[in-house]
């Protein structure tokens, strides 16, 4: 993990298949270690900034934690109350931060916007969910398939919804690691075509495969893992009834999950919205891994701000 300090997240494939894997290897010891009770705190004294201009429950709260159980703290700042908010560029911000803490962590809309803090900044800085990608969440949903599946390689995972940040980090991290992805969309809400062009070379790399269509059921047959995301996510608000309508023959429900291997895996980042994306029977029933998924993103990042710090 030498090759990751001092690194940025800000997309998943900024890291090699190979440092993905010793990542979640290294997430899987400290999992292990924290149930076992061992403490690990390589982090005495570092500080972690955490912008935020969207809402969020897994993200804050397990960096908090991870920071806290590595040794270090991290402190909340809302966008809107940053100077930032009041129009300071982001450059200056970069600048001052990289004075008082040791990393940031950041979720906000643009992309762009983190690449310029990236940029000026002279700190690791990781992605916490932008408009266009969520690297963390990819992390600890590699991390929940190898555990169940015990296996990364060739793996089956369908993705069925929108062709979001949530999507497009997933499809990346897959790629990298050899997995056998199938996206379905509906039209007009693909994923973008040079992150697709990204993920099959790739897979073709390392022995995985991509592959993008609008059927669900296509997508879902004979997978091993189901995954979906929101209609709408943070800052689609006013599309939200026409997505409605677009996404109506998208829900993962128990007609979908039919064509799935019979021990297939359900999985969702949360938060989730029942009766939408996904039926509660499927979200609530025996395949569900969500839980599982949400603890993962603190031990990923754990691993995460350790090899980068
Ligand atoms: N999955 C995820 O990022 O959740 P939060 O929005 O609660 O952080
Ligand atoms: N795609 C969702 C993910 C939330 C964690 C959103 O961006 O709102």
């Amino acid at each position: 993990l030498a090759s990751c300090k001092g690194k940025d997240l800000l997309r998943v494939d900024e890291f090699s298949g190979e440092e993905l894997t010793q990542l979640l290897h290294f997430a899987a010891y400290l999992k292990q270690r924290q149930k076992s009770g061992q403490p690990y705190q390589p982090l005495k004294g570092k500080t972690l900034g955490m912008i935020f201009d969207k809402s969020s429950t897994r993200t804050r709260v397990s960096f908090e934690v991870g920071m806290y159980q590595l040794g270090g703290m991290s402190m909340f700042l809302s966008g809107k109350e940053l100077q930032l908010g009041r129009g300071e560029p982001i450059s200056d911000t970069a600048k001052v931060m990289s004075r008082y803490v040791d990393a940031i962590m950041i979720r906000t809309f643009s992309h762009a916007g983190v690449e310029e803090l990236a940029e000026h900044a002279s700190i690791p800085i990781i992605n916490g969910l932008t408009d266009q990608f969520h690297p963390c969440q990819a992390l600890a949903d590699m991390l929940t398939i190898w555990e169940h599946k015990g296996t990364l390689q060739g793996v089956k995972l369908a993705y069925v919804g929108d062709g979001n940040n949530v999507a497009n980090s997933l499809v990346l991290a897959a790629a990298l690691l050899g997995l056998d992805v199938r996206v379905a969309t509906p039209p007009g809400y693909e994923m973008d075509a040079d992150i697709v062009k990204k993920a099959a070379a790739y897979a073709q790399a390392s022995g995985g495969r991509v592959v993008v269509t609008h059927d669900p059921a296509e997508a879902v047959n004979g997978a091993d893992v189901i995954y979906t995301d929101v209609w709408t996510s943070m800052g689609f608000e006013a599309e939200n009834e026409q997505r409605l309508k677009d996404f109506a023959a998208y829900q993962v429900n128990e007609q979908l999950v039919q064509h799935a291997d019979p021990g297939y895996l359900f999985m969702h980042c949360l938060p989730a919205h029942r009766g939408e994306e996904v039926s509660a029977g499927v979200i609530d029933g025996p395949h569900s891994v969500v839980f599982d998924q949400a603890e993962n993103r603190l031990h990923a990042q754990k691993a995460v701000l350790a090899a980068l710090l």
